[in-house]
């Protein structure tokens, strides 16, 4: 694909090494990657927008073509106006499906120029989310497995700070 241009999005609050597997994916696919920290609605996050983009940055110092944005509108609005034709997310499993597929089938009617495509998950990453991550972390588990060692210590310190 010539000057291919995909976004990937999510809430990545915070970013995990399933996230950043699909991002690696997806770099050697298109010319550039846009990732998106983006709202759901339907969540709280615990990380502001600019620390997800930080923490995201901070992971993947070497994907020369990953621009890496916060943005607070319709996912299909940024699609159109950064010249994206592709949305990339993960799935996990059967029980992602319904939900991504129905956001995939809302953006193509908000911007007819998007295709979402799906990369399925690497099976060491099947079972895990940032709720989880987080959950493990406010209980002193071990997150070193889950998430890159470079934004360990920021989770930790964020947590401990709620408790
Ligand atoms: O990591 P998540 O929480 O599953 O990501 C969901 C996200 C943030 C990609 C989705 O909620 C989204 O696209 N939000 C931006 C607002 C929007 O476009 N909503 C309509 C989606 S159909």
């Amino acid at each position: 694909m010539k000057n291919s241009i995909a976004i990937c999005p999510g809430s990545f609050d915070p970013v995990t090494n399933g996230h950043l597997d699909i991002i690696t994916r997806a770099a050697k696919m298109f010319d550039k990657v846009i990732v998106v920290v983006a709202q759901n609605s339907a969540k709280k996050n615990c990380f502001s927008p600019e620390e997800r983009v930080e923490m995201i940055k901070k992971c993947i110092p070497d994907l020369e073509n990953v621009e890496v944005v916060h943005f607070d509108g319709l996912l299909a609005d940024y699609a159109a106006l950064r010249g994206a034709s592709a949305i990339i997310k993960g799935l996990r499993a059967m029980s992602d499906f319904e939900y991504e597929f129905q956001m995939a089938l809302a953006n193509k009617k908000l911007n007819p120029n998007v295709e979402t495509l799906f990369l399925s998950t690497a099976s060491q990453n099947m079972y895990l989310s940032s709720s989880m991550v987080k959950q493990i972390a406010s209980m002193n588990g071990d997150i070193s497995g889950f998430v890159p060692e470079v934004i360990k210590q920021d989770i930790l310190d964020r947590i401990n700070s709620k408790k």
